[in-house]
């Protein structure tokens, strides 16, 4: 089936849709982005999802290229013309083309909006599930503005790479006082010694995963216990339990840091009972 992209307004084949050579997104990775999941054809968090790109485009004054209503229907229609059951949505708004020059463009400038849909094997992520996934640690060296879901992920992009060396799926970033602070590409979780949960505060230093969020509400239904605080990689390996939120992931449990096993090193109780339960606590678009 030939894929298609919504770009500016039209639906393209794949092998046809492009942006400008001067797209700033392309120049100054001034863009902001979301990648939502698809969940037998439907959107999932799809409010708390275009709730965040809007703060991301108010943060770095991107004019909102379109009502959030409209940006949900793209969205939908992507999905749907991609026929995509299970797998991701990927919205991406730059603040437009224009000779290339550090200082925003003039007003008249109106962003790009591009979105694509690819499907993803629940049974291929389910396998990963099942044994966990390996984490390799290393320093943060992003901006300090990691709240904003921008598309400049050459740390993160770096960091995969270097973990993949080591047979790690995700990375660790980790701050200059040994804290960490999120995975390359999802937020960063264990249970402690004690059996609490525990995942780093809200600060510019991490996103703000919809993933996350939704956990916490799954968390707070359940009564569970957990707390936000910053905690070290050598409070990781030693934790009875450590897992990675994301939408592409969902939670997915953590078994060996730098190549110390977590736990008995394979997947923990807890983290899989909450993996299984994590869509009671989203929100599941209607077709
Ligand atoms: N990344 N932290 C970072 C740095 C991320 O890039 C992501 C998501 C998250 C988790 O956010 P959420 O739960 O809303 O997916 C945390 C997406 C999946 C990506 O770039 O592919």
């Amino acid at each position: 089936m030939t894929r298609v992209v919504y770009v500016n307004g039209r639906y393209l084949p794949y092998a046809h849709a492009s942006v400008h050579a001067e797209d700033r997104g392309f120049q100054f990775a001034d863009a902001v982005y979301e990648v939502c999941e698809v969940m037998a054809g439907r959107l999932v968090d799809e409010t708390r999802h275009i709730e965040r790109l809007g703060r991301s485009l108010k943060e770095l004054r991107i004019p909102q290229p379109m009502a959030a209503a409209s940006l949900a229907r793209v969205m939908r229609e992507t999905i749907r013309r991609n026929r995509v059951a299970d797998g991701i949505v990927y919205l991406q708004v730059s603040r437009g083309a224009g000779p290339r020059d550090f200082l925003f463009p003039a007003a008249a400038v109106s962003p790009t909006v591009v979105c694509l849909a690819r499907s993803v094997s629940p049974s291929k992520l389910e396998a990963a599930a099942e044994t966990g996934i390996a984490i390799k640690t290393m320093p943060d060296t992003r901006w300090a503005r990691c709240d904003i879901k921008t598309v400049m992920l050459l740390p993160a992009a770096l960091a995969k790479e270097a973990a993949r060396a080591d047979d790690a799926k995700e990375a660790w970033f980790v701050d200059r006082d040994g804290y960490v602070t999120e995975g390359a590409s999802s937020n960063a979780w264990i249970i402690d010694r004690e059996g609490r949960l525990v995942t780093r505060q809200v600060t510019p230093a991490i996103l703000r995963g919809v993933t996350r969020t939704t956990l916490m509400d799954l968390l707070k239904r359940h009564a569970i216990e957990f707390v936000e605080r910053p905690f070290t990689v050598e409070e990781a390996k030693a934790a009875r339990e450590a897992f990675i939120t994301s939408a592409t992931n969902l939670v997915m449990p953590v078994v060996r840091i730098d190549g110390q096993p977590i736990g008995n090193g394979a997947p923990g109780l807890m983290t899989q009972r909450l993996r299984s339960d994590f869509h009671d606590a989203a929100e599941i678009a209607k077709p």
